[in-house]
């Protein structure tokens, strides 16, 4: 009954489609149970390069079922148009399965999330602008519109009827804009209803039952720890759970039944929008770490903010999730630095802190607290096995592993799927 959890323990880009492309091929199923498209999960196979954004990235592995949980809210032109992409490159994705009680991200979402970052001007998160905000806040309303409500135009005439009600008053009276016609927006999602039926089903009874048939199920999470609504840096966070617990709400699988729950780590820092970053460089390191390990978002292409590894985040989010192991990646972006500086604690007012203050102003207030560790030269794109590594770049991967709290049990020394070290397997 193995059910795997696999989830950023960063900021977000840390990784997760190689990682989830790579165990895709021995998975039953690979399940996405929060967050939508504002998602960029980059999977590269050979010399093809994959950008998913909804899909789970086990949507590459012809043997495995891909799914779109109940956690999730979803684009349907955006998934659409995400099949139809993979289609065209000869990819099968006729057996993916998205759950009835998914939430719908409707035109007016997408539109009420730009006009608020608008609104907020120098306040703003720096969202995706994807309307992932306002379909989560209208599901917490109430007032959301569900997957299966396609499927009963009368019922879904009255839930926009009753969403648009509230919203057309603030879109005309507060921000200005035009109201939302009711009628085009139930036309629209109307003319989804027929392309995404093969897809739908109850995904919580296909999952149980496939644990219970001893299937093996891996739970692939979209952003990461520090953007999650309730243990991230809020405001400045995504508005779902990314962490651990998100895999049991977001998928209808009880907590007992997950055996491992692996955080993807990056071997330094990157954040993409607003909010407190301690380990943040802005200077020609900060530069070089963005060119060489090609930060740059995905979903938005917007430049990722950059700094070194701190580890008081990485023993966080082991805490939250129950990390059981990492997966650290892009070890191969730090080759050519002479010293590596890790944050191993904070200096906040004058005290030093070690683990991450639940205080946001202590937090905005944090300044790391560096060691430094040796650097290496030598290229490490072909190492297979720990041993391969020059010295230097093995004691800073064990260094990581003390400092943050879960045994590192895989190493990516570049995107593709064979660049990769395997140290205990997953499975
Ligand atoms: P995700 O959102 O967590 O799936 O991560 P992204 O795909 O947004 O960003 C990670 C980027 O790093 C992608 O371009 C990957 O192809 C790339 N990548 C993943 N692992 C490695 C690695 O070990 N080394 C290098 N050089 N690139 C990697
Ligand atoms: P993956 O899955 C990095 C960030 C946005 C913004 C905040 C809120 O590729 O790791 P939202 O549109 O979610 O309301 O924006 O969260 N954000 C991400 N940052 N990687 C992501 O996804 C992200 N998804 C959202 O930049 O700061
Ligand atoms: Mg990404």
């Amino acid at each position: 009954m193995p059910a795997l959890v696999l989830l950023g323990a960063q900021w977000g880009d840390e990784g997760k489609g190689k990682a989830t492309d790579l165990l895709g091929g021995s998975v039953d199923y690979v399940v996405r149970y929060q967050g939508g498209n504002n998602a960029g999960h980059t999977v590269v196979v050979g010399d093809q390069k994959y950008a998913l954004h909804l899909l789970p990235s086990g949507i590459l592995s012809p043997t495995c079922t891909p799914v779109i949980g109940n956690g999730v809210v979803v684009d349907p032109s955006v998934l659409l148009s995400e099949l139809s992409g993979l289609n065209e490159r000869g990819v099968d994705t006729s057996k993916l399965l998205i759950s009835g009680n998914a939430h719908i991200i409707t035109p007016y979402n997408v539109t009420v999330d730009k006009v608020t970052e608008r609104f907020l001007g120098k306040r703003k998160i720096g969202t995706t602008g994807r309307g992932i905000g306002p379909t989560y806040a209208d599901k917490i309303n109430r007032v959301g519109i569900r997957v299966q409500d396609l499927y009963d135009e009368s019922i879904l005439t009255q839930k926009v009827e009753a969403a648009l009600d509230v919203k057309n008053q603030i879109l005309t009276k507060l921000y200005n804009r035009r109201a939302i016609a009711v009628d085009q927006v139930v036309e629209e999602l109307v003319g989804y209803a027929e392309k995404l039926a093969p897809y739908v089903a109850d995904t919580v009874l296909v999952l149980n039952q496939a644990l219970e048939d001893d299937k093996v199920v891996l739970f692939e999470g979209g952003q990461g720890t520090l953007l999650d609504i309730d243990h991230g840096t809020y405001p400045f966070v995504t508005s779902s759970n990314p962490t651990a617990g998100g895999a049991c709400t977001g998928a209808g699988v009880g907590p007992t039944k997950i055996s491992r729950v692996i955080g993807i780590l990056k071997a330094y820092t990157t954040r993409v929008g607003a909010g407190p970053f301690p380990t943040e460089l802005f200077d020609e390191d900060g530069d070089a770490l963005r060119r060489i390990g090609g930060e740059r978002g995905v979903t938005t292409g917007r430049d990722r903010r950059c700094g070194w590894f701190d580890a008081v985040i990485a023993r966080y989010a082991t805490r939250v999730n129950g990390l059981t192991d990492f997966f650290l990646t892009k070890l191969d972006v730090l080759t050519g630095w002479e010293q590596i500086p890790v944050c191993v604690a904070y200096e906040i007012d004058g005290r030093r802190v070690e683990e991450l203050p639940y205080s946001q102003s202590d937090f905005h207030h944090a300044k790391p607290v560096y060691e430094t560790l040796p650097g290496w030269s030598e290229d490490i794109t072909k190492a297979k096995s720990f041993s391969d590594l020059p010295k230097n770049a093995q004691n800073y991967v064990k260094a990581l592993e003390e400092m943050s709290g879960a045994p590192i049990s895989a190493i990516g020394v570049g995107p593709g799927r064979d660049e990769t070290i395997e140290i205990n397997s997953f499975l």
